[in-house]
Order: structure tokens, then C-alpha cells, then sequence
């Protein structure tokens, strides 16, 4: 056991080697900005774009920087994992579009000539080598935003770790952690052990699993009647944004007859494809579309996650009600009060859930942290997603999936202690860097709530959210 033990914790620091030589000129992603290449399409892509920072333009407030005469006494990242190749689905679906095309286009337009002889070398369901290195930057992102907790490097300090039981969600969590340990090597005022490599709590994704971090219990969301809002939603959307571009594929693709399905399946090869580059390289299928008709394909994205785990779907936000009540227990220090899906053996325990440190980290999936923001109510005061139009993306303070949820996409929570309200804990919450007003428990320009104003605005999480209706 000690030998194996030893074994991981070398190889580990064999691989944080590679995070501190890795090529910054060449790829597409950077530790602070997230994904910087050709901003106007990849932006774009629904939970498909790899992260990048969406900072403050036109937000309610304007910087994301800790306030001055304030000290972060807690941080708690909720992350998703990198990105990924296609689930295996999908990836048996783009291949059977792409030899179809190969089969029986009779020529190729300008600009679709890389088709004839493109070879689909994409697997399935798990992290591409990017994907690995979006959650290696996120580490260290993380490590020197809470420097001043983190290189203190001990006990309370060292940051405690859950992830959910799928592959590439736990690989991710190893990722971030190497990133962070990383900066913490760099990190010449580091002090303590640093106690890496890090346990973790993996909590599993099968059938009847109760976890916080993976949506699954609630039989009526699952199943029921409403579980095909989303799919109807994006079906309206697809039939009225897809006419034109299929039109256009079509005619530079003679014979092929391509339906507006596969004209999505050529519009998620651009990402996909993307991603399984390790400098993220822009595939050549992003070039055959128009920057309106990324904005209609990332409009079509968000429908999905609204209509599915936002306030979209009458079920959907009491899937993060299970998280949200676990947050309130770290932020308070008090046990969990939950009867939704929390697994109370895990919740009950120190080990699995301890209530005294100051750094904590989750990793997760889309579906499940969109239901989380959407129980935390990060996202009450923008507007509601019509299925017919496209809304206006930057005029205002704006919910789609590409600035919630993409690849790496990363919430975090904050606790503060500021001059100007001695006594008195504030919280702060940031998603991919932008700063939420929190404009349901009184958020002032910082986006700041007293603790005690932010737990009662939680009273949805905390009545368990419509956790009842889950069986009737
Ligand atoms: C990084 O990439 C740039 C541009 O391609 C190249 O000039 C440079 O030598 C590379 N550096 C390393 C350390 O590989
Ligand atoms: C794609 O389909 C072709 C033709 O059926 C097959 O030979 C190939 O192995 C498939 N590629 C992948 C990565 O699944
Ligand atoms: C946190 O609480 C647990 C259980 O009460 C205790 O065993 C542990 O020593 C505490 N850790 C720190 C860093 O205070
Ligand atoms: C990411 O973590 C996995 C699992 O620990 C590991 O195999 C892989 O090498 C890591 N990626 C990088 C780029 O270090
Ligand atoms: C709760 O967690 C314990 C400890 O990991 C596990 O044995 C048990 O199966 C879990 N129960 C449910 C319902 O998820
Ligand atoms: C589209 O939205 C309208 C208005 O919200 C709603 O009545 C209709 O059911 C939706 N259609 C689909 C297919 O979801
Ligand atoms: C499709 O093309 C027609 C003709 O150019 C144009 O009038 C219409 O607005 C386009 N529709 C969409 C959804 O872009
Ligand atoms: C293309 O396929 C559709 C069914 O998806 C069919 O109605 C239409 O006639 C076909 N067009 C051509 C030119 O083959
Ligand atoms: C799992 O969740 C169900 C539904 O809320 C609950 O009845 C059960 O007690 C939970 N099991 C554990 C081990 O926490
Ligand atoms: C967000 O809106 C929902 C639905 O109206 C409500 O139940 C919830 O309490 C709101 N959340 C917050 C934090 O205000």
C-alpha cells in the first residue's frame, strides 16, 4: 500500500513537469483568459466552447478583483470537467455524417473541399489532452487567486475535494489539483507540507446513487411528462435557424441532401474537433459557418440547459438544491440540512464532509451546475428564453450556456471579511470570472451580500426546492 502510495504521489510530480513547460505561444488556452482564439466564433459554442473569461463588460460590477479593504477567508470552486471528445452517441453519429457526405457528394464548394478527404479520429466520453491542460490552468488560476489561503498549505488550508464518479470528472479533479500543487511549487512563500496529493471523495453516478454533483433521483424530472421540454424547445429553435445554412450546405455538397440535424452534427464538429487539437487549433468546420449563425447554434445550446436545468423546466432548478444546501453548511459551519439528494453517511462524516476548511473544490458536469445556479437564483433577474428568437446576446446581463457552462466552466464562492462591514461575513459568487449582482439578497456594487442576507435568499434550496413533486 505505502509503495503504490509513493508510486502515485512520483508520478504526479512527474506529470506537474509537463504544466510548467507547456507551450503558452502556441495553444489557444491561457491560464488567466481561458480561450483567446478567434473570440467571435468560439465564444459561441454553447457548453462546447472551452472556457475563457467573461469578465465585466456591461456587467452590474465591474471588476472581479477582491475589494479593497477586504480578505477572502473562504473559497469554494464548483467546476466542470475539461473538455471532452464527443459522448459515444454522438461521435457514431458525426461518422455516419461524414461517410455519408464522402459517399455520395458528386462535388465540393469552395471552402468544403477538406470534407473529401477528412478521416473522423474522434472517441468518446473522454478528456482530450486540452481538456486535461484547461483543468491544469484552472488549478493554478485558483491556487493565485487564493494565494494568501492557499500557500498556507495546511490542515484547515489544504483544499478538500469531491468529485463525481464519471472518468473524465474525476481526472479532471486530478488535473486541477496537479495545476494548483503546481503553483504552489512555484509559490517561493508556500509554507507547510501542502499534504499533495490530496485525498478526494469520488461519489459514484450509478443508479440510485444519491450526489449532489450528478442529477439522477427525481423520477419525475427524469422521466416524466416534462423531461422533453428542452428537446421541444431546441426542435422549434433548430427548424428556424437551420433552414438557411442547410439551404447553403446543400448546395455546395451536391447529392448529399444533408437534413438540418446533420447540419448541427457539422456545426458540433467545429468544437469537437477543435478540442481534440492540443493547442485547441480551429478545426476547418468552423470556417463554414457565419458569426450570426454561431450566435443562433450558442442561442440553441442555451435553450437546451434552460429548458432542461434552469427555470425553463418546472423541475429543473430543484436538481441543485442538494449542492446549494450543502454550500450553506460549508459557508455557515454548521451540519447539512438536506433531504433532497445529499447522501446523509457521507454528509454526516468529517472525513467525507468536514465543515472547517477554507478551500474547497467540486467537480461536476453541465447539466448539474446549471440546475445549481438556477436553485442558487444566479440568474432570476435576466430574461427568460423565448424558443422562437434570438435575444440580444451583450445588451444585457445575459444567460447562455457558453458564459455558464462551457468546457472547465467554474463558479466561485467567496467569503469576505471587509473593512467597511467589521463584524459582519460578505459573500461573493463569480462565474468564469464575471461577478453576479446578486441582486436577491441586496448585492451591492461589489456584488456583495451579507452572509446572513445570501443564506435566506436560499429559502428555495433550503424548503428542499419542488423536491416533492419528484414522485407525483
Ligand atoms: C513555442 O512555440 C513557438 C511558436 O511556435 C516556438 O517558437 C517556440 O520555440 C516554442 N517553445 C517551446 C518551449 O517549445
Ligand atoms: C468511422 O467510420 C468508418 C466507416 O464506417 C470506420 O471505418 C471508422 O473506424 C470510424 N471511425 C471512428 C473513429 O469511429
Ligand atoms: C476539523 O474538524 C475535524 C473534526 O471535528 C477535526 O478532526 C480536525 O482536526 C479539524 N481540522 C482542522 C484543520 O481544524
Ligand atoms: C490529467 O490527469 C490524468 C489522471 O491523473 C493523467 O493521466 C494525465 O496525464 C493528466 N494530464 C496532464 C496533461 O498532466
Ligand atoms: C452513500 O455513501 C456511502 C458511503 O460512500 C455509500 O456506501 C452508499 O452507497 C451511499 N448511498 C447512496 C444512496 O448513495
Ligand atoms: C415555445 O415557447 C412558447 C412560449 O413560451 C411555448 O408556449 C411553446 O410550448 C414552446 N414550444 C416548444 C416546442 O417548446
Ligand atoms: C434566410 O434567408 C432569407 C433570404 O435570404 C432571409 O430573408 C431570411 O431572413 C433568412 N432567415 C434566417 C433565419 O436567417
Ligand atoms: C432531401 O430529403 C428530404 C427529406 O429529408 C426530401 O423531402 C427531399 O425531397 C430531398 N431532396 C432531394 C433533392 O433529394
Ligand atoms: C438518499 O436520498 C433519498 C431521497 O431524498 C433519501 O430518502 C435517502 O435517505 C438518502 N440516502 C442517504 C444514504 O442519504
Ligand atoms: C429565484 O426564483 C425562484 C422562482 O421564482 C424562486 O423560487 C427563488 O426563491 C429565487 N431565488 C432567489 C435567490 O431569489
Amino acid at each position: 500500500m505505502a509503495a503504490m502510495a509513493t508510486i502515485v504521489l512520483w508520478y504526479l510530480v512527474a506529470a506537474t513537469v509537463r504544466v510548467v513547460t507547456a507551450n503558452t505561444t502556441t495553444s489557444c488556452d491561457h491560464v488567466n483568459s481561458g480561450y483567446t482564439c478567434s473570440p467571435q466564433i468560439s465564444h459561441y459554442w454553447g457548453q462546447y466552447s472551452p472556457y475563457f473569461s467573461v469578465g465585466q463588460a456591461d456587467a452590474p460590477v465591474s471588476s472581479d478583483a477582491v475589494p479593497e479593504g477586504c480578505t477572502v477567508t473562504f473559497a469554494q470552486i464548483l467546476s466542470r470537467h475539461g473538455a471532452r471528445d464527443p459522448t459515444a452517441s454522438k461521435t457514431t453519429l458525426y461518422n455516419a455524417t461524414i461517410n455519408r457526405i464522402q459517399s455520395s457528394a458528386t462535388s465540393y464548394g469552395p471552402g468544403y473541399e477538406f470534407l473529401s478527404d477528412f478521416e473522423y479520429t474522434l472517441g468518446a466520453d473522454q478528456l482530450t489532452t486540452f481538456g486535461q491542460q484547461e483543468l491544469i490552468n484552472s488549478g493554478i488560476k485558483f491556487y493565485q487567486r487564493y494565494e494568501a489561503l492557499a500557500r498556507r498549505g495546511e490542515g484547515q488550508y489544504v483544499p478538500f475535494v469531491r468529485t463525481s464518479g464519471e472518468d473524465r470528472v474525476v481526472e479532471s479533479a486530478q488535473n486541477w489539483t496537479q495545476g494548483f500543487h503546481a503553483a504552489r511549487v512555484a509559490d517561493q512563500k508556500a509554507v507547510g507540507t501542502g499534504g499533495y496529493p490530496y485525498n478526494m471523495v469520488v461519489i459514484s453516478e450509478d443508479t440510485g446513487s444519491n450526489n449532489t454533483l450528478d442529477h439522477g433521483l427525481c423520477t419525475a424530472f427524469e422521466d416524466g411528462p416534462d423531461s422533453d421540454i428542452s428537446t421541444n424547445a431546441q426542435t422549434e429553435w433548430i427548424s428556424i435557424f437551420t433552414r438557411n445554412i442547410t439551404a447553403r450546405l446543400n448546395s455546395n455538397l451536391p447529392g448529399v441532401n444533408l437534413t438540418a440535424t446533420e447540419t448541427i452534427y457539422l456545426m458540433d464538429l467545429c468544437p469537437f474537433v477543435t478540442v481534440a487539437d492540443v493547442n485547441g487549433k480551429m478545426s476547418e468546420f468552423c470556417g463554414l459557418f457565419t458569426q450570426n449563425e454561431w450566435r443562433s447554434y450558442d442561442y440553441y445550446q442555451s435553450l437546451g440547459k434552460y429548458y432542461g436545468f434552469g427555470s425553463g423546466n418546472p423541475l429543473g432548478p430543484t436538481q441543485g438544491v442538494g449542492f446549494t444546501n450543502e454550500l450553506i453548511a460549508r459557508l455557515t459551519g454548521t451540519p447539512v440540512v438536506d433531504e433532497t439528494s445529499t447522501n446523509h453517511t457521507l454528509d454526516n462524516s468529517a472525513a467525507t464532509f468536514p465543515l472547517n476548511r477554507t478551500l474547497y473544490a467540486d467537480f461536476s458536469h453541465d447539466n448539474d451546475m446549471t440546475g445549481i445556479f438556477w436553485a442558487m437564483g444566479l440568474y432570476n433577474k435576466t430574461q427568460s428564453l423565448s424558443n422562437t428568437t434570438v435575444q440580444s446576446v451583450d445588451e444585457l446581463d445575459w444567460y447562455s450556456a457558453s458564459w455558464t457552462v462551457p468546457f472547465a466552466a467554474r463558479m466561485y464562492v467567496e467569503k469576505l471579511q471587509c473593512a467597511d462591514h467589521r463584524g459582519e461575513e460578505l459573500v461573493r459568487v463569480i462565474v468564469n470570472d464575471r461577478v453576479r449582482p446578486l441582486e436577491t439578497c441586496g448585492g451591492d456594487q461589489y456584488g456583495r451580500c451579507t452572509l446572513s442576507r445570501f443564506v435566506e435568499s436560499l429559502g428555495f434550496a433550503r424548503e428542499g426546492g419542488d423536491w416533492s413533486s419528484c414522485w407525483s
